[in-house]
Parts: C-alpha cells; structure tokens; sequence
C-alpha cells in the first residue's frame, strides 16, 4: 500500500511537479472534489496509463455551487480518500487538497472564466453559474499543476463538454481525456452523492439507467423513438422528478433532429428524494425513424 504525498499549499504541489519535470516525467491531473469512489479510482487508473506521475486534487470549490445546494453538507472525506487511493491497485502520486482560503486568499475570485451559451442549458438551467464556478477552478489547477493530461468523467458529459471547449478556446496546453462512467452491477452510475440516497430512493434511482437503456434499445427507429421509450419509464415512477431526458449531438450539445442520424447522446436528470442524479449514454442513429 503507497498512500499518496498530501500536499496542501500550490507552492508545495508547483515544487512536487517540478521536480517531476526535472526528472523528465509527465504529469497527469485528476480533479475530484473527493468523496472518491470506484468511478474516480477509474480515473486514477487512466491517469497511470497517459502519464508517469498522477495527481489527485481534491477541493469541494464553493465556487460552483448555488445558493440552497450541499455545499456545507457535501461529504468531505480526506482520511478515507487517502485511504481509498493507498489501497488502490493504481494510485496516485499525489493528493492535492487545499483549503478555500489556499485557493481564493481575497474570499472569491475577482477574474472567473465565463463558459458559453451551452453552460445555460440542461444542468446549467437548473444550476446558474455552476459551470462558470467549474471553468474557473479547473483553470486554477490547470495552472497550478499544469499537467500534460486531466483526466475527466464522462458522468459530467456537459462539464466535459465545457472543460473541453475552454481548453481550446483558451490554448490552455493540456490534454483533456474522457473516461467511461463506472456502474454498479444493477446498472445505477457511480456518484458521490449516491451516499445520500436512502434504501428506497437507491432502487427508484435505478430508472435512470433502466430509461437510457431503453432508449438505447429504441434507437433504430431515430432519437425521437429513443427519447420516447425512454421517458415512459419514467411514467412508471411517478415518485421520481424528472428534470430532463434529451438526446443531443455530442460534438454541439444542440438536441437531435427527431429523424436525426449519426451519434447522439441521451442525457438525463431527475430528483430523487432530495437528491439531484444525472446520467448518460452514448447513442448511434443509423436510420431515420
Ligand atoms: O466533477 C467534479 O468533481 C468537479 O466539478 C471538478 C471538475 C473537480 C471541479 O470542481
């Protein structure tokens, strides 16, 4: 068991990366905001595979979250995340972990990046300002570690999306790679907050996944066939709130044609009890419906 360096200030992590540099090394960077599960020791492993040294930033950043959202409740776990990548068959070389005050000495950002208009849609509509909170701290670690390669969840499809974007739009000299969601056996997506989900809400959360597959199934007759048999699993939950089930072109995050062809992917958002999940999968339309 190799328990990762913890390294809590950006002089320290930029001296940790630097001495990797000098040693002719590449750095991949896995921003999480801990809580880690499978799906972000997936991550790690991904990170092995790109680059010679792994970092693993850990920061709940206040900054992307709304008004009346977790953010005080969000689980904040940094002995049993350490513990977690130790024990990991592929673990990092480090733990990035600063405070708020670390990150934001003046009490916020002053200069925030402002992602564009696919940040108001999906969960940018129901979240305002969330992804603008996420540009901005993913542009700090990015210059803090500056590594070759971030590894991302393809969980967060928009957050990917954006992150993506902004790397080009900004030249920012890092590579951005997606990696596939991670599932427990019945289907339900890895995600920090399932630890919120009480025994009941755990097997009604499980009609997100049930509904992606059905419209997976659906999709030979087109993405309207597709989002269709997909949201009539959700009239058979009627205690879960749906936010959305669309089905967009992933290179533009605009919702498909009906009759549309090419990839699409199915997104979707609901409401669990008190708690937010989302979910995706990936879709081929080969013919029109
Ligand atoms: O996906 C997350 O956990 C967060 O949005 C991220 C990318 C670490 C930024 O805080």
């Amino acid at each position: 068991m190799t328990t990762p360096q913890l390294l809590t200030t950006v002089a320290v992590t930029r001296a940790f990366v630097r001495a990797a540099r000098a040693a002719g090394k590449t750095v991949a960077l896995v921003p999480t905001m801990g809580a880690l599960h499978d799906g972000h020791l997936s991550l790690v492993a991904r990170g092995r595979e790109l680059a010679d040294v792994v970092v693993v930033s850990i920061f709940v950043n206040p900054l992307q979250f709304g008004a009346g959202e977790d953010f005080d409740t969000y689980p904040r776990t940094l002995d049993a995340d350490l513990a977690a990548l130790g024990a990991a068959a592929e673990t990092a070389d480090a733990v990035f972990a600063p405070t708020a005050a670390e990150m934001y000495p003046a009490g916020a950002a002053q200069t925030t990046v402002h992602a564009g208009p696919v940040a108001n849609v999906l969960e940018g509509a129901v979240r305002p300002g969330h992804f603008d909170g996420v540009l901005t701290v993913v542009a700090k670690l990015f210059n803090i570690v500056q590594p070759d390669v971030a590894v991302f969840g393809r969980k967060d499809a928009q957050q990917a999306f954006l992150i993506t974007q902004m790397v080009a739009d900004l030249d920012l000299p890092v590579t951005i790679d997606q990696a596939p969601i991670v599932r427990e056996a019945d289907g339900l997506a890895l995600s920090s907050r399932n630890r919120y989900l009480a025994e009941d809400e755990r097997v009604l959360a499980l009609v997100l996944s049930s509904a992606l597959r059905a419209a997976a199934e659906a999709s030979a007759a087109g993405p309207a066939a597709a989002r269709a048999a997909g949201l009539a699993r959700f009239d058979q939950a009627p205690d879960v709130r749906l936010d959305y089930l669309v089905i967009v072109d992933p290179a533009t995050f605009e919702p498909l044609e009906d009759d549309g062809v090419g990839d699409g992917l199915a997104l979707v958002a609901a409401r669990v009890g008190a708690t937010r999940l989302i979910d995706n999968l990936a879709l081929t339309f080969a013919t029109a419906g």
